[in-house]
């Protein structure tokens, strides 16, 4: 297992569309999968792309945990979660704005609309088929990663810049 450098805004692996992976369960992308966990892991984050690593290719992890975040409404946690190939349908066309921040963007947070109920479905590691329908925070963390495999950044969803922030500056106090 090794942990990665993060790519950071402005790399170019970072504005590509990431490419379906044809094996899921073959042995070079189970370890793409634990090098990316680790390195999630090791940054703390929620979770990453696989471009994020520099790895062009469609595989997203993430995991919830509602002690951590009081964005995420649903009240329960979900477990670490590997997507490969993941595809996203909105089920209702509401958006509610939320805070988000990115690996590939330290420090920032941004207020971002995201659909607030989708259903997903992706490959599993074992290459079973995942298929879930995912609330608020949930769904919001799942646009979030799976919009790195389409080369799109938080802040190309944003409708209000003046809410991208820098998150020492919070303490003078969030705008609603
Ligand atoms: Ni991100």
């Amino acid at each position: 297992m090794a942990i990665h450098k993060i790519a950071r805004m402005g790399h170019p692996v970072l504005r590509k569309t990431a490419e379906q992976v044809i094996n899921p369960t073959a042995p070079r992308i189970q370890e793409l999968i634990r090098n990316m966990v680790e390195t999630m892991q090791d940054a703390d984050g929620t979770g990453l792309a696989a471009p994020q690593i520099h790895v062009p290719l469609r595989v997203v992890v993430f995991f919830i945990s509602y002690d951590a975040d009081a964005g995420n409404t649903d009240e329960k946690d979900i477990p670490l979660t590997v997507l490969i190939n993941p595809t996203i349908e909105p089920l209702s066309n509401e958006k509610k704005l939320g805070w988000e921040g990115c690996l590939s963007l330290p420090h920032l947070i941004g207020k971002v609309p995201r659909y607030t109920e989708i259903r997903y479905r992706a490959t599993a590691p074992d290459g079973s088929q995942i298929d879930c329908i995912a609330k608020d925070f949930h769904a919001r963390v799942v646009q979030h990663e799976c919009d790195h495999l389409d080369g799109i950044l938080y802040p190309q969803r944003m409708e209000d810049l003046s809410l991208l922030m820098f998150r020492d500056e919070m303490r003078y106090g969030t705008p609603e």
